[in-house]
């Protein structure tokens, strides 16, 4: 059996007969706020079916206080290895401590915390603050110079997306004097509060008339968003121009449509290079590096998002 000590913050390693393999793994998942977050879900199920991993899987309906009381059950069973894609960036420390005492390697998936690296074997995820310069430099250019008003739907308050989109996004306008975001509250990343959020940004200005662009974090928000606007009156995506990220297939229906403008990709195949790690831990010790980044693109109208929504309906979302 993999033996692991913890000296300091160094990790040694030493390894026995028996075959070095994760044969079961926890998986923390935040809940289902989005098509995104339910792909994940299904991918990762997927991922350790194909390579015969028992996975045991705990849904923590946007709580934290569920996820460590879950981390705490798999760190009880003995399990080789957890996954965890904290619903917040703050507070994990201790849970993180007794898994590393427990010699469980611990592996983040899309999301990141705010505790010391040493805690966890390596992240999967993307470049969060990238998806949001990229939104806003996409905004930039389609405005090319207009005035534009804009109104930002944030993801979970907390949460490591939330606050690294509204960065980047602020980074990407940087510099545009013509452009200003005037309204920008959370949507907790789902379709029904995007919705709500929306309705109320529409109100506040002159039933929309003083909008010319709305951003969200997420794609559901965006969907949700859209159908405000049309019940506003008002043709999202030409009237009010919408970008967001996640590139679920949704917002490739809104793309053909007309009803959305741009969107950056977020994969939902966070398992995959998760359990590669994982593997080529127990294999022979290789420590990953830290953070392992997928890639982020960029779709708009001009993207086929017909073919893309085809090539997506049917893998999870
Ligand atoms: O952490 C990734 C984000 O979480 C996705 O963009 C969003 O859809 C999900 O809820």
């Amino acid at each position: 059996m993999l033996k692991r000590t913890l000296m300091g913050s160094v990790a040694v390693f030493a390894f026995g007969a028996a075959a070095a393999h994760a044969q079961t793994i926890g998986f923390s998942q935040i809940g289902s706020e989005s098509g995104w977050r339910a792909a994940e879900t299904t991918v990762t199920m997927q991922e350790a079916e194909a390579r015969g991993i028992d996975l045991r899987f705990s849904d923590a309906q946007q709580r934290q206080e569920n996820q460590i009381a879950a981390l705490r059950s798999f760190i009880a069973q003995g399990v080789d290895a957890i996954l965890l894609a904290p619903v917040v960036a703050t507070g994990w420390d201790s849970v993180l401590e007794e898994a590393a005492e427990a010699e469980i390697p611990v592996v983040l998936l899309d999301r990141m915390v705010d505790s010391d690296p040493d805690l966890y074997l390596t992240a999967v995820g993307s470049d969060l603050v990238h998806e949001g310069r990229v939104a806003g430099e996409w905004l930039v250019g389609a405005v090319d110079g207009a005035e534009c008003r804009v109104v930002e739907l944030q993801g979970t308050t907390g949460s490591s997306p939330a606050i690294d989109r509204k960065n980047g996004f602020e980074q990407g306008i940087a510099g545009a004097d013509n452009i200003e975001i005037v309204r920008s509250q959370t949507g907790d990343f789902t379709r029904t509060r995007g919705k709500e959020v929306m309705e109320s940004f529409l109100q506040a200005e002159n039933g929309g008339a003083d909008i010319c662009a709305l951003y969200a974090h997420n794609d559901d928000m965006a969907v949700g968003a859209i159908q405000a606007i049309k019940e506003a009156g008002l043709n999202p995506g030409t009237d009010i121009l919408v970008v967001s990220i996640d590139a679920v297939p949704d917002i490739f229906l809104a793309l053909a449509a007309g009803e959305a403008n741009a969107t950056v990709e977020l994969t939902p195949n966070m398992a995959g290079p998760a359990f590669d790690a994982l593997e080529a831990y127990f294999a022979d010790g290789t420590v990953p590096e830290k953070f392992i980044q997928t890639e982020s693109r960029l779709y708009t109208q001009d993207d086929d998002p017909a073919g893309e929504y085809e090539a997506r309906k049917d893998l999870g979302y």
